[in-house]
């Protein structure tokens, strides 16, 4: 089984940002990294060290300076194998969740009827059902989110790319919608590569976990998380979550570089430190 082709495969991945008038951004250096077919996996890092740099390289919207992205065949005939859902997925306001849900298959220009099936056969599991009609602002952050969500795995792709897709959700919420996503990832086997900041949260969901170094990202370390599944909320006080939290958390802390003041990796002065 481990000898099949990952969903996904990196090599030597770099990207830098070139601008006229502008000193170039490296953004990324270097980045390996594989996701298993069917695998959970987490990418941690520092604000501004190239995470949605690298899911937009891996999602084609550009090409990498460097190095080779390798995606296994797509579901679709034509279409790259990868759904990604954008750090801010935005809902179109005047749309309902179903016309949101369904705007892949619309502007994709595959079958419209098939797509509305298909959501409204996912709407009950995504805690939708009966919103089909409702307009986004008149959802909670967590429906939005559920809805942006049923709108990437509509695709019907084997890869999803997901960025930070919790990130903006309160703490309550953002737990129940970790636990939901496992149920919805073991029901549609697809492979996650899953951009988050916090590290709790990715040893939850994951079975690997990379974390990658301050701009010009790469890959720093990559841990295997060996809990059984389906993952249980007391298993995150168990010794062994414990543990692999904290050496990820270390690694994490190290790339910071300054006292935990919402600082951004992004800047010059933390790309030059004095
Ligand atoms: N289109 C772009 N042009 C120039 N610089 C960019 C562009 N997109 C991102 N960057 C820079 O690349 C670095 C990585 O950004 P990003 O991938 O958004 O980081 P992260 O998602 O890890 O917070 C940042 O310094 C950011 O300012
Ligand atoms: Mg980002």
């Amino acid at each position: 089984m481990s000898s099949a082709r990952p969903a996904l495969r990196l090599t030597g991945v770099s990207k830098t940002y070139a601008a006229a008038g502008a000193a170039p951004v490296a953004a990324l250096r270097g980045v390996h990294l594989e996701v298993r077919r069917g695998a959970f996996v987490s990418l941690v890092g520092p604000s501004g060290c190239g995470k949605s740099t690298l899911l937009g390289l891996i999602a084609g919207l550009d090409e990498p300076s460097a190095g080779s992205i390798e995606i296994a065949a797509g579901a679709a005939a034509g279409a790259s194998g990868v759904a990604y859902m954008p750090q801010r997925d935005l809902l179109l306001p005047w749309r309902t969740v179903m016309q949101n849900a369904t705007l892949g298959a619309e502007v994709g220009g595959g079958d419209r009827a098939q797509a509305r099936r298909r959501a409204r056969e996912l709407l009950p599991a995504f805690g939708l059902d009966g919103f089909e009609n409702a307009l986004p602002h008149t959802l909670s952050g967590g429906m939005r989110q559920r809805a942006a969500l049923l709108r990437t795995v509509l695709l019907g792709r084997p890869l999803l790319l997901l960025d930070e897709p919790f990130g903006a959700l309160d703490a309550l919420t953002r737990g129940q919608m970790q636990e939901w996503l496992l149920e919805v990832w073991a029901r549609l086997a697809a492979s996650v590569l899953f951009v988050t900041h916090d590290v709790e949260e990715a040893v939850w969901l994951s079975d690997r976990v990379y974390v990658m170094t301050r701009r010009p990202g790469r890959v720093k370390l990559s841990v295997d998380v060996d809990l059984p599944r389906p993952r249980e909320r007391r298993m995150r006080a168990e010794p062994a979550f414990a543990a692999v939290e904290q050496r990820l958390l270390e690694a994490l802390l190290a790339e910071a570089g300054e006292p935990p003041r919402g600082a951004s990796c992004g800047t010059r002065a933390q790309e030059h430190p004095p």
